[in-house]
């Protein structure tokens, strides 16, 4: 297990960053009740108590920035929520900076009536910024995915995108990806053929491919586990058969779709075309092709938020990427 998963609660089971954020939240804000109440003629206990519960907020503050640090590293580079989740991090270490100021004009000054008025104005504007950088934490969240599930993911998820130019394809249309001894058994891999983003697994020696995103919301196939020849989902664990592509298991309900592979002399080659209704040549990897044709993407109609929004669940292809596996 490594120091990211550790951070990110994988122990615990539970997601740290969001466990703990709470508290330095409710603090801060709880400062800033105490505030209003010292000018309400609350008197100097009550100014004590907002220097006190500024103080233990910074400290809750500098304890959620780890693990939120943590799951800030793992969003792929291609991903749109990246832009948000760097403007969270930024906006929350705004809100914290002026909190340590407000802090810092006010410390000592115990026998005070009232709060000092700026530090209590750097207050409010920190539960401004802290209560924007709040609303994008939830929407990496909940309109992202960002961190869902990675707390129960069982093994390591592919950082690489393999990208292979569409025009490679030979005159059946398969393009070569990378040496099937590059492909681990019962592990993904994120492949992009001219645009069109695939998961590979392979699975008992046979390398399978289909849709990168999830028919329910779009999460990251390649990002989720293999499991008795399925691949689960990392956001909501639906899980399908990663040679037909089937739903096994929901909330999902539209399979995905599915491309042919062939293993050439040690080298996997895909389709990345429309799937293909005939049966495999002899010699083709076994696959089972799904009829229905559609996009690369995730199949419309599935999910109403998807269907709104379907472009930010979309990342974007990166550059080539590929380390040591790149075809020849
Ligand atoms: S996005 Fe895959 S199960 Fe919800």
């Amino acid at each position: 297990m490594s120091v990211r998963d550790l951070l990110q609660g994988k122990p615990l089971g539970m997601p740290l960053h969001v466990a703990i954020v709470h508290f330095p939240i409710a603090l801060f804000t709880l400062s800033v009740v105490l505030d209003v109440a010292g000018f309400a003629g609350g008197g100097s206990a009550v100014v004590r108590g907002a220097e006190y519960t500024l103080l233990f907020g910074l400290i809750g503050a500098a304890l959620a920035a780890v693990p939120g640090f943590a799951d800030y590293t793992s969003i792929r580079r291609d991903h749109p929520a990246r832009a948000t989740a760097t403007w969270h991090m930024a906006l929350n270490l705004t809100s914290v900076v002026l909190y340590a100021v407000s802090l810092g004009l006010r410390w000592g000054r115990f026998d005070e009536q009232r709060a000092p008025v700026w530090p209590f104005a750097l207050s409010v504007i920190g539960l401004v910024v802290m209560g924007v950088s709040g609303y994008l934490g939830g929407e990496l969240v909940y309109a992202d995915g960002i961190g869902v599930g990675r707390h129960r993911r069982r093994a390591p998820m592919p950082q690489r995108t393999i990208t292979v130019d569409a025009a490679a394809a030979d005159a059946t249309g398969f393009v070569p990806i990378a040496s099937v001894d590059a492909i681990s058994d019962g592990k993904t891999a994120r492949v992009d053929v001219g645009g069109t983003v695939m998961t590979l697994v392979r699975v008992n020696g046979e390398v399978c491919a289909f849709q990168e995103f999830c028919t329910h919301r779009c999460g990251p196939l390649s990002e989720g586990s293999v499991e008795d020849g399925q691949i689960r989902c990392p956001w909501h664990n639906s899980r399908f058969d990663v040679r037909s592509g089937k739903v096994t298991h929901g909330p999902a309900k539209v399979d995905l779709k599915v491309y042919e592979t062939q293993v050439r002399d040690g080298q996997v080659w895909v389709r990345a075309g429309a799937p293909s209704t005939t049966s495999p040549a002899p010699g083709v990897a076994a696959r089972e092709q799904r009829p229905s044709a559609g996009s690369e993407r995730p199949e419309a109609g599935t999910d109403d938020d998807a269907k709104v929004h379907p472009e930010r669940h979309l990342p974007s292809t990166s550059p080539i990427e590929l380390e040591g596996r790149r075809p020849e």
